[in-house]
C-alpha cells in the first residue's frame, strides 16, 4: 500500500513539472497562434488537475489581446499594385486631397460606361436571379460564351466546356488551386499581371519569370521561356494583350510559344481580357484557335471590353483534348461547387453583350476616346526628357521607361509614393508588376484627355528635380 502511494506521488510530481512546462511554452511564445493557445488551452484543461483553472483563461481577464498571425503559405504572395501606394494616397485624401488616379484599369469612375442595352437586360432579369444558378454559371450565358468562341475559330467549344466566375481574378485562383502541387512551377510573364504570380504561389507552386522584351515590342522572348522549363513546369501564363505594356503579341511569337508548351506537355493559360482592346489595325490571335491539339484554359470578361468592372462576371474556357485534362477539369468544377455559383445578376450582362453586337470599336479608332486618350497620353509621355515608351497596340496601359542614365531610380515604390505626396498624382511602380528593374511606371489612360495632359504634366514636373 505504501509503495503504491510513493509510485503515485511521484507520477503526480512528474505530470506536475510537465503541465509548469506546458506553461511556460504556451505563453512565453514570440506568437501564439489562435489556434495554437485553443489546443494548448485543451491540453492544460485535461492536465493532471481536471479541476485546477486553466492559466490561459486568464488571458481575456487581465486584458492580453488574442494574437492571430497570419497563414505562413501567404509570405509568398503579393499584390503590390494595391499596396503601400495606394495605402498612402487614401491617406492623403482622408485628409482632403484631390488625387489624380492613374493607377486601376477600372472605365466606369471615368464616364466609360456599359451600353443601356446591357444594363436594361440585366434589369430585367434580376427577379430571375434570386436562386443560386449552375455552378458553372446559367445557361443562356455559357452558351453566348461558347458562340462566342465559335466566332473566334475555336474548335469544339460547348456550353459545357465554359465555367463563369466572379471575375477573371476568381478564375485565375481556381484555376491555379485545381492545377498546383507544392513546388511546381508555372511560367509567368515579367512584366505580369501581378494577380498571376501571386495566384501561383499561392496555390504553393512557383511563379518563374520569362522576360517580355521591350525592344521586341514587349513580345516574350520564346528562347527564355523555353530556357526555364523544368520537369516541374506545368503551365505557361500568356497575357495578350498585355497588361501593363500593352503589347499584342504577333501570330509568330504565340505560335513558338505553343510549341514550347506543346514540346513539354504543358497547361497553358491564356488570359484574354483585353481581346478587344485593339489599336491601329492591331490583331488579336487566340492561343485557344493557334493551338486545337492542346489543352487551352482561355479567361476573359466583361470587365473591359463591356466595361463593367464592378459586376464581377468572367468566364474560363476550356479547350483542345479532353481526355488527358478530365481529372484536372474533376477538380475545377469542386472548387466551382464549393463557391455555389458566381453572382447571378451580373451573368445576365454576358449574353447582352456577346450576342448583342455590343462593339468597342468606336472607341478605338481615330475620333474614338481611348484612341485619342492613348496618342495624348503617349506624346505627353515621351516629350518628358529621359522618358521612351512602347505605343501600345491593345489594353488600357502605358508603361514607360525612365532612362536610369536620366532618372536614376533605386526604389520605384518609394518613387510613386513621393510623385503621390509633391504632386498628387497616383501611378504604378513598374516592380508592382514583377519587373526586375526600377525604371518603369505603368500609366492608365482612361481618363479624360485633360486629365491625362495635367496628369503627365505634373510627372515631368516631379522628374525634373526628382533625385534619388
Ligand atoms: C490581364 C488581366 N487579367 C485579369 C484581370 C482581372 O479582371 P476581372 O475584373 O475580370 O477580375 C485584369 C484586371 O485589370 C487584368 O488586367
Amino acid at each position: 500500500m505504501f509503495l503504491v502511494l510513493v509510485i503515485w506521488l511521484h507520477g503526480a510530481a512528474r505530470r506536475l513539472s510537465d503541465l509548469g512546462r506546458r506553461v511556460r511554452l504556451a505563453t512565453s511564445g514570440p506568437v501564439i497562434a489562435r489556434g495554437d493557445r485553443r489546443r494548448a488551452g485543451n491540453i492544460l484543461a485535461s492536465g493532471l488537475l481536471g479541476a485546477a483553472r486553466c492559466p490561459l483563461a486568464r488571458d481575456h481577464e487581465l486584458g492580453r489581446p488574442t494574437v492571430v498571425s497570419q497563414a505562413s503559405r501567404l509570405a509568398d504572395v503579393r499584390y503590390d499594385i494595391r499596396g503601400p501606394v495606394l495605402r498612402r494616397a487614401r491617406e492623403l485624401e482622408a485628409q482632403g486631397h484631390e488625387i489624380i488616379k492613374l493607377n486601376i484599369g477600372n472605365p466606369a469612375p471615368f464616364g466609360l460606361f456599359t451600353p443601356d442595352a446591357v444594363l436594361s437586360h440585366v434589369t430585367a432579369s434580376i427577379a430571375d436571379s434570386q436562386g443560386y444558378s449552375d455552378a458553372r454559371g446559367i445557361a443562356p450565358a455559357r452558351e453566348a460564351v461558347a458562340r462566342y468562341f465559335g466566332r473566334l475559330g475555336v474548335a469544339g467549344v460547348t456550353p459545357d466546356d465554359v465555367y463563369l466566375g466572379n471575375g477573371v481574378s476568381e478564375l485565375i485562383v481556381m484555376a491555379l488551386q485545381a492545377l498546383l502541387n507544392p513546388g511546381d512551377e508555372v511560367l509567368v510573364p515579367s512584366p505580369d499581371y501581378p494577380l498571376w504570380t501571386g495566384a501561383v504561389n499561392l496555390g504553393g507552386g512557383r511563379a518563374v519569370h520569362y522576360r517580355c522584351a521591350e525592344d521586341l515590342d514587349w513580345n516574350p522572348d520564346v528562347e527564355h521561356v523555353a530556357s526555364l522549363v523544368t520537369p516541374k513546369t506545368r503551365a505557361l501564363v500568356i497575357i495578350n494583350p498585355n497588361n501593363p505594356t500593352g503589347a499584342v503579341y504577333s501570330r509568330a511569337t504565340l505560335l513558338a510559344l505553343l510549341e514550347v508548351a506543346r514540346r513539354h506537355n504543358l497547361l497553358v493559360l491564356a488570359d484574354e481580357i483585353y481581346d478587344q482592346i485593339l489599336f491601329d489595325g492591331a490583331i488579336h490571335h487566340s492561343a485557344a484557335a493557334l493551338a486545337p491539339d492542346l489543352p487551352v484554359l482561355t479567361m476573359g470578361g466583361m470587365s473591359k471590353t463591356y466595361r463593367l468592372a464592378g459586376f464581377r462576371s468572367g468566364w474560363l474556357v476550356v479547350s483542345g483534348p479532353r481526355e488527358p485534362i478530365a481529372e484536372y477539369r474533376e477538380g475545377l468544377e469542386l472548387l466551382a461547387n464549393m463557391r455555389m455559383c458566381p453572382n447571378v445578376p451580373a451573368q445576365h450582362a454576358i449574353p447582352a453583350a456577346l450576342d448583342g453586337g455590343i462593339d468597342i470599336t468606336p472607341l478605338l479608332l481615330p475620333g474614338g476616346r481611348l484612341r485619342d486618350q492613348r496618342d495624348l497620353a503617349w506624346s505627353a509621355l515621351t516629350e518628358i526628357p529621359g522618358v521612351d515608351c512602347y505605343k501600345p497596340a491593345g489594353a488600357l496601359y502605358l508603361f514607360p521607361r525612365l532612362d536610369p542614365e536620366v532618372h536614376k531610380i533605386v526604389d520605384d515604390q518609394r518613387m510613386c509614393i513621393d510623385l503621390l505626396e509633391q504632386q498628387h498624382l497616383l501611378l504604378t511602380h513598374g516592380t508592382g508588376f514583377n519587373l526586375p528593374s526600377t525604371d518603369h511606371i505603368r500609366v492608365v489612360f482612361l481618363a479624360p484627355v485633360e486629365v491625362l495632359s495635367e496628369a503627365i504634366g505634373r510627372l515631368g514636373e516631379f522628374l525634373s528635380s526628382y533625385r534619388q
